[in-house]
């Protein structure tokens, strides 16, 4: 009988497949629980893959399944706009001008921006009426925005520092 011998390489690559089929998600415990514990699932699943909008799609995935949230999503810098990218949730607007809504704005100032009632930030983009809270991530690259990642809750004041914290590490495994 012909003996299989794996090598170290194939190995890994099987455990990787392994993990991508199985991402494994506390269905309880604490936000940070969560975030902890699916962060090293999603480093492992994008270190090795260099298709960005492979690694968005998972990641935009897994956050929506892990946290529950009402829309999860990547707008991607082409010329002067976002244009919509992978994403899980309700369609959505394609197109933001630069500047414009929460996610223009977070473009313009390269900052992560946590709005906790939409209704009360100005220029807002209703993409949906029942998007009530949200938080909006630019990904850079040499001082550049590249993208942003956008996370919407239909529960006003949903996000805070610890979503900030780890949606920007989260995020930081995307490579552009
Ligand atoms: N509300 C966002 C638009 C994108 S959607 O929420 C998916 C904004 O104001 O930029």
């Amino acid at each position: 009988m012909k003996s299989r011998c794996l090598s170290g390489d194939a190995i890994l690559r099987f455990i990787k497949k392994k993990m991508a089929e199985d991402l494994t998600i506390p269905k309880e415990g604490s936000k940070i629980e969560i975030y902890e514990s699916i962060y090293p699932q999603l480093k492992a699943l994008t270190e090795d893959e260099p298709d960005l909008i492979a690694n968005m799609a998972n990641i935009a995935s897994a956050l929506k399944e892990a946290l529950g949230y009402f829309w999860v999503g990547f707008y991607r810098v082409v010329g002067d706009q976002l244009v919509l990218g992978p994403f899980q949730g309700p369609v959505a607007c394609t197109r933001i001008t630069f500047g414009r809504g929460v996610c223009g704005t977070a473009w313009k100032e390269k900052r992560t921006i946590l709005v906790p009632d939409v209704d009360i930030f100005p220029g807002h983009i209703a993409c949906s009426s029942l998007s009530r809270s949200e938080i909006v991530i630019p990904l850079l690259k040499e001082g550049d925005v590249e993208a942003v990642l956008d996370v919407d809750s239909d529960d006003v004041d949903s996000f805070n520092e610890v979503d900030a914290h780890y949606l920007e590490k989260i995020a930081s495994l995307l490579k552009f």
